[in-house]
């Protein structure tokens, strides 16, 4: 684990190659027995992301006091749920996407079935690695997996996707669409934030309430500016397509209120994000560095 005080690139670079590492060792050999499938499964979380989910679990477990080897588990389990809901969310039947991270999304290397497959099998082995990890101790590591299971399911991400999907061609307004960016991705955000501070054992109920609210507020953001480099990203820089959401008449927040009111709110979600870290001082740099690239990311 890097310094305290090294800076954020730093610190950054450092949280994933840890997380890169966890990862390679976690997915299965592409030599093994099903092996069409597990290629399919590390095409699609090897080699390209940002690893932004692993980053909140280790700055927010650091913050909270967990033992950095307490925190690779949830990093990985965190970010097999993302790249499985990614994989999903491209096939044809949801948002039919063809490029992902700069590449063929993953159905179209491997076909549909593979994809589905693949997306079931990196769930599966998000809770096998939360479920198995040496630490924290088996009673938090329980809380730990009913938390990200929650996340991932009809009440967080899949739901959200499935209010996504519902609302389709459908005018909303801004309430809606952040009940919508708040469960397709704000439950996996924050999720990864409560991860990381669970994993601490004992962190403070009012640091907990605190970081809570904190990632809830991020992965509004987050999504909002998802939305944004929608139509103003550079395929370039954001390795997917661009213009998706207008052409498949997505729910987005800049189609509910216009681009000007959505960079607006994602001014104000950012403030409140920073206000809501203010009281934890220089402690809080990583959490604080994270909103600030997630909300203004060019990628
Ligand atoms: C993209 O997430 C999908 C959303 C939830 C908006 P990221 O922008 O974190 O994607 P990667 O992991 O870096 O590819
Ligand atoms: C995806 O939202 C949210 C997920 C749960 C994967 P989007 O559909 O906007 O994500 P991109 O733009 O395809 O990455
Ligand atoms: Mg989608
Ligand atoms: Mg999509
Ligand atoms: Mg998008």
């Amino acid at each position: 684990m890097p310094e305290p005080g090294a800076g954020l690139d730093a610190r950054l670079a450092e949280y994933r190659s840890r997380v890169e590492a966890a990862l390679e060792a976690l997915l299965p050999s592409a030599r093994l027995h099903p092996a069409r499938l597990h290629e399919a499964m590390r095409y699609a979380v090897l080699g390209g992301g940002k690893r932004l989910r692993p980053a909140l679990v280790y700055a927010a477990g650091e913050l909270a006091g967990a033992a950095p080897e307490a925190l690779d588990a949830p990093a990985c389990a965190v970010e097999l749920i993302h790249a499985y809901s990614l994989v999903h969310d491209d096939l044809p039947a949801m948002d039919d996407d063809d490029l992902r991270r700069g590449r063929p999304t993953c159905h179209r290397a491997f076909g549909e079935a593979m994809a589905i497959l693949a997306g079931d099998a990196l769930q599966a082995l998000a809770f096998q690695a939360l479920a198995a990890a040496p630490a924290p101790a088996p009673p938090v590591r329980l809380r730990m997996v009913a938390l990200l299971a929650r996340a991932a399911g009809s009440r967080g991400m899949a739901g959200g996707q499935a209010l996504d999907l519902l609302a389709a061609g459908r005018r909303l307004d801004a309430a809606q669409v952040e009940d919508i960016h708040i469960h397709k991705t704000g439950a996996l955000i924050r999720a990864s934030v409560m991860l990381g501070a669970l994993a601490a054992g004992a962190a403070p109920q009012a640091l907990l309430d605190r970081l809570d609210h904190f990632a809830k507020v991020v992965g509004l953001a987050f999504q909002i500016r998802d939305d944004l480099l929608d139509v103003e990203g550079r395929p370039e820089e954001t390795g997917k397509a661009s213009g998706q959401d207008a052409a498949r008449e997505k729910a987005t927040y800049p189609a509910a209120v216009g681009l000007d009111a959505a960079r607006e709110r994602l001014e104000e979600l950012v403030s409140e994000a920073l206000a809501t870290l203010a009281p934890l001082g220089p402690a809080a740099e990583a959490l604080r560095g994270l909103a600030l690239r997630m909300a203004y990311r060019r990628a």
